[in-house]
């Protein structure tokens, strides 16, 4: 074979070659075995001094021609496969914008939360506005100025949880009437005071040493019992639904006169006694009455033109007997299992 068609033939299998090329490094490898410096085609002008004189410059030119046919098509190629290479790519690191999105995990109210929230609500319908008062109140504010001498059992240390001298973790929200009503005086009062009460006890399934109350407060002109007891009927009949019981008795506070303590029928047996109910069929649910008139005296209103009721139920129980909890400490123990429930 001559000279000339050894060369044609090396262009021919270079060009197939480089069809087959399908990445950046045989890409690189095909440049350096036929167009490097030491490359088949590079290297075929020094087969020139084997041809006669006369072939020489047109073997010369056809092997220059060849380099530059062969250079534009390897640029052809590099784009190509770079396409090629960068379409694969994009393809693996691909974003589906059509999937739908992963949710995510968002937590809920507490209970109790909830619960608050749901009395709030069916008082607001009533009037009751809401009225924050401090988890860490003053002797004085708790005990004193709601009719409670220095004598009553509830100041045991066995009950309180005291801050230092004169400061304590209110044991009820009812120390809230006295600063209402010593804010607003001598406006009249529909308010609710809901907040976390601590009492030193023993922790059982009916109670925990913090739990959450919300107190009521009304003070005006003529207010009498008939709207206290008119208005737990409708905040019962709107929290248990229709279809329940209420009933009051007479009780005892110091800061009301006259007192009752108010019942409903058991959710968890429907009234027939069960162990909840210590087989009553009736469920304490708040204790109210009409505000004692040391207490009206100790706000700053004059209990011969003012009078007022107030109530002071707790939130948990509530909610174990609409939601058939048989345990209190269930509410704090942080138990998902528990909480996701509700
Ligand atoms: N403060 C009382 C308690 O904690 C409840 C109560 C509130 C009673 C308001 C009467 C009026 O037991």
């Amino acid at each position: 074979m001559d000279l000339f068609e050894s060369l044609e033939e090396l262009r021919v299998t270079a060009l197939d070659e480089l069809k087959e090329t399908e990445d950046t490094s045989a890409l690189e490898a095909w440049h350096s075995q036929y167009l490097g410096r030491k490359g088949e085609v590079t290297l075929q002008t020094r087969s020139i001094g084997k041809l006669p004189r006369e072939d020489r410059p047109t073997f010369g030119k056809r092997v220059n021609a060849i380099k530059e046919e062969l250079a534009a098509v390897y640029e052809d190629r590099v784009q190509s496969v770079r396409h090629a290479e960068l379409a694969r790519e994009l393809e693996k690191s691909a974003i589906d914008v059509t999937l739908p999105g992963r949710p995510a995990h968002t937590g809920h109210l507490h209970l109790t939360t909830q619960t608050l929230r749901e009395i709030y609500d069916i008082f607001a319908k009533m009037g009751f506005e809401v009225y924050e008062a401090p988890d860490v109140e003053l002797e004085n504010y708790n005990f004193d100025l709601l009719n409670i001498p220095p004598y009553h059992p509830a100041r045991d240390m066995w009950d309180t949880f005291w801050v230092d001298d004169a400061r304590l973790l209110r044991t009820h929200t009812s120390p809230g009437q006295i600063r209402v009503m010593r804010e607003r005086y001598p406006a009249p009062i529909r308010v609710i005071l809901p907040g976390k009460c601590y009492r030193y006890e023993q922790i059982t399934a009916r109670s925990e040493h913090q739990f959450y109350q919300v107190e009521g407060l009304a003070v005006g002109k003529n207010i009498t019992m008939t709207d206290l007891i008119g208005t737990l009927a409708q905040f019962t009949k709107m929290f248990y639904g229709p279809g329940h019981k209420m009933r009051v008795r007479s009780s005892y506070f110091p800061f009301t006169e006259p007192s009752i303590e108010v019942d409903m029928d058991c959710i968890l047996c429907g009234g027939e006694g069960c162990r909840v109910c210590k087989h009553t069929g009736w469920l304490e649910i708040a204790g109210a009455g009409m505000v004692h008139p040391v207490v009206l005296e100790n706000g700053g209103y004059d209990p011969d033109e003012w009078s007022g009721f107030a109530f002071g139920p707790g939130v948990e129980r509530p909610a174990m007997m609409k939601y058939a909890i048989d345990d209190i400490r269930l509410f704090y123990g942080n138990d998902l299992r528990f909480l996701q429930q509700f």
